[in-house]
């Protein structure tokens, strides 16, 4: 399923392009909070059992991702520099129901906005890095390809976990609303050299 009602501006990648070294340190604190996030889930809601495992594995994942991405940081001499916050996210999570058992559908179905999005744009960045002139640029195509596939499957599991909890034509109905919320997000912000 396609959850994404709109693609991303064509004036992003060119921006992202001009500078890799932003990418990446917005890309690690992407993977960082990913996993935190997780984590936070299976904090909060270690009751729902059947979670628990794939956010685990989730987590696991994404601080793979994180290590990952650090490494090249670190072989570019970049410094993961004071996360500045992601005012994308934060407004998709203004949109989560305040009932426990709904809070937790919404974060799941964000979430798995949050990794078509991703998916998306770590697509377009692993394609726009394989044309790139500079040799070290274009070396990190493979991995972007990479992990574009792997965050698409990450949204497919954020979808499954929330049908766990909420009858599959709910969700459905849900994920539909959240996607047109996201669609706005996504506008709204300007193309930056960042993920979202
Ligand atoms: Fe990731
Ligand atoms: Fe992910």
């Amino acid at each position: 399923m396609q959850p994404l009602l709109i693609p991303t501006p064509a004036t992003w990648l060119p921006t992202a392009l001009a500078d890799v070294p932003a990418v990446l340190i917005d890309h690690a604190h992407c993977e960082k909070k990913a996993a935190a996030h997780a984590m936070g889930l299976v904090s909060q809601y270690g009751d729902y059992t059947a979670l628990v495992l794939p956010l685990v594995a989730l987590a696991q994942e994404e601080l793979r991702h994180f290590r990952q991405v650090v490494k090249i940081m670190q072989a570019r001499g970049l410094t993961l520099s004071q996360d500045a916050g992601d005012p994308y996210v934060q407004r998709l999570m203004r949109e989560a129901r305040h009932g426990r058992a709904q809070r937790l559908v919404d974060r799941l179905l964000i979430a798995s906005l949050v990794e078509a999005r991703s998916a998306e744009r770590l697509g377009l960045l692993g394609d726009g890095l394989a044309a790139a002139n500079d040799p070290a640029d274009a070396a990190l195509a493979p991995f972007y390809q990479r992990l574009a596939k792997t965050e698409a499957g990450h949204h497919r599991l954020f979808v499954r976990l929330a049908r766990r909890i909420e009858p599959a034509a709910a969700v459905v109905l849900r994920l539909s609303a959240l996607a047109e919320v996201e669609a706005e997000a996504m506008v709204a912000q300007p193309p930056e050299a960042r993920i979202h």
